[in-house]
């Protein structure tokens, strides 16, 4: 290892990305839950070089405000109307001033490549002396990409873009991956002398490396063997197949790290998810966006957990969570809903069929069967009966309800907010609680029931019903006789 540190990394993202045929800029895309650029972004950031620059189209566009919130000490610079890659390291130069030392530069679209890559790229840039370096991948399908001409001696006169290329040289496997390191004086002393006339009447940035090898300096290349960190996104194909790839490698990390993962081809962690040990994942699970599971955590199988905390042994079958926090050995699901602000302590319980939006339910506490449970607070050690809902809504406002700790409420309750229940307390089946409980009450408000005999004989004689009550009539009959 060397001690020096690149002066400048220099990301690319200037670009139409007309192939995606979207509305979105391409980017801005996203695989693993980050954009195209943020991946680019985070490695460009972790080589640890003085400067970084992201070159994008417009000032005020979406490109350069996303890059601001991503990593606000990056300078965004944007392209001029000149139209190609040579043009966008050129503008970048422009900012950067008269800086010495290596520049990294690499492309916004082009997620897979990692800060190790680079810092390699760097090292041997360094020890071999050349003025470019440029990466460069051998495909077995090289079309599309500027084929890399070498001398005899391994290092490189040209890169020929596809379009300008001859059938020889079209036949050439090793091409250029668009990610190279510049010794900052040589390539802001070539980039003005490089022209347009070419098929795309754009400035390549490719022609940089005959023009510092005509002159006399060495260019060299870098070739990697893992393709898949230098293959870019140019439409909706490559975005799939490079997200399936990147998944593909989180998945072999985390399970490496001593996580289960039973079906690895239908399990999608993304990048800032983290897991504990001896966590088992079952087929069809997302874990997305900031998610964080604790040890011996058991999910799936289909289950989405989105911005969710789990803690310790907890289990999550069957369940969609986002913005939830699932307290160590809780169980959740299966078939139930967490909508953001649900809270459900230790050992606590969401059953089946169950959605809670806004709810802390204590420590122990358990709404086990097709309840609704919004705005609400569930002390701990409570049983809250099955098919109960909180009214929470009125039509206008939202409003809360609290039940207390240890209560036990009947099956097919409706809690109508504002209203409390105490600590103690129990409902019976079927109650409708629009006023507040005192602690240890029992609140019923249903009728009490009766019986109008004979009903059936009356209105549906004949019937089935009416068959089988009077054989039971009978039967009671002999038995008291
Ligand atoms: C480029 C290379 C090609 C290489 C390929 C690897 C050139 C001339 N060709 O071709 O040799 O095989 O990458 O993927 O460099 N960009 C700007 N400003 C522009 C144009 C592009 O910032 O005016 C950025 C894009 O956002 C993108 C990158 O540069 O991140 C590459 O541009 P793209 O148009 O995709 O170049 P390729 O045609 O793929
Ligand atoms: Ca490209």
């Amino acid at each position: 290892m060397t001690s020096t540190r690149p002066a400048a990394v220099v990301v690319l993202a200037a670009g139409g990305g007309t192939r995606m045929k979207s509305a979105t800029p391409k980017v801005l895309h996203r695989i693993a839950g980050r954009s195209l650029l943020a991946h680019a972004l985070y490695a460009a950031r972790d080589v640890g070089a003085e400067h970084l620059v992201v070159v994008v189209r417009h000032d005020e566009d979406a490109v350069a405000a996303h890059t601001r919130q991503l990593h606000p000490a990056a300078a965004v610079v944007e392209q001029d109307d000149v139209p190609g890659t040579g043009r966008a390291l050129w503008c970048a130069l422009q900012a950067l001033g008269e800086i010495d030392g290596e520049i990294l530069v690499t492309m916004g679209d082009v997620p897979l490549l990692t800060a190790e890559t680079l810092r390699a790229l760097h090292e041997a840039h360094l020890s071999e002396g050349n003025a470019a370096t440029v990466v460069t991948a051998t495909l077995p399908e090289p079309s599309g990409y500027g084929r890399i001409i070498r001398a005899d001696d391994g290092s490189v006169t040209a890169n020929v873009e596809e379009r300008d290329a001859t059938p020889k040289q079209r036949a050439i496997s090793e091409v250029n991956t668009g990610v190279y390191a510049f010794s900052a004086g040589a390539v802001r002393d070539a980039l003005p002398r490089v022209g347009t006339d070419n098929a795309q009447g754009e400035v390549y940035l490719t022609d940089v490396l005959a023009l510092l090898h005509d002159g006399g300096s060495r260019v060299g290349a870098f070739a990697i063997a893992d393709t898949w960190q230098v293959e870019g996104v140019n439409d909706r194909v490559q975005l799939a197949r490079l997200g399936a790839e990147l998944n593909r490698r989180i998945v072999e990390r985390w399970m490496r790290e001593g996580v289960t993962v039973v079906d690895p081809a239908t399990t999608w962690i993304d990048t800032d998810v983290s897991l504990g040990r001896d966590v088992t994942i079952h087929p069809n699970t997302q874990l997305r966006g900031a998610t964080t599971i604790a040890d011996d955590v058991v999910l799936g199988p289909d289950t989405t957990v989105v911005d969710t905390e789990i803690g310790t042994g907890a289990s999550v079958a069957r369940t969609d969570a986002t913005l939830a926090l699932i307290g160590p050995g809780a169980k959740v699901g299966p078939y139930a809903y967490l909508r953001p602000g649900t809270r459900l302590g230790s050992g606590g319980k969401i059953g089946t069929f169950v959605e809670t939006k806004n709810a802390t339910i204590g420590d122990g506490a358990k709404v086990p069967h097709l309840s609704y449970v919004g705005d609400a607070e569930i002390g701990e050690g409570t049983n809250i009966g099955a098919g109960t809902i909180f009214a929470n809504y009125d039509g206008q406002a939202k409003h809360a309800t609290k039940v207390g700790a240890h209560c036990r409420t009947g099956s097919h309750n409706v809690f109508v907010a504002p209203v409390e229940v105490g600590d103690g307390a129990a409902t019976g089946a079927g109650t409708v609680v629009r006023r507040d409980v005192p602690p240890g009450a029992l609140a019923v408000s249903t009728g009490a029931q009766r019986h109008i005999d004979d009903w059936v004989r009356r209105k549906r004689p004949g019937s089935a019903g009416d068959r089988a009550a009077a054989d039971a009539q009978r039967r009671s009959g002999e038995e008291s006789s």
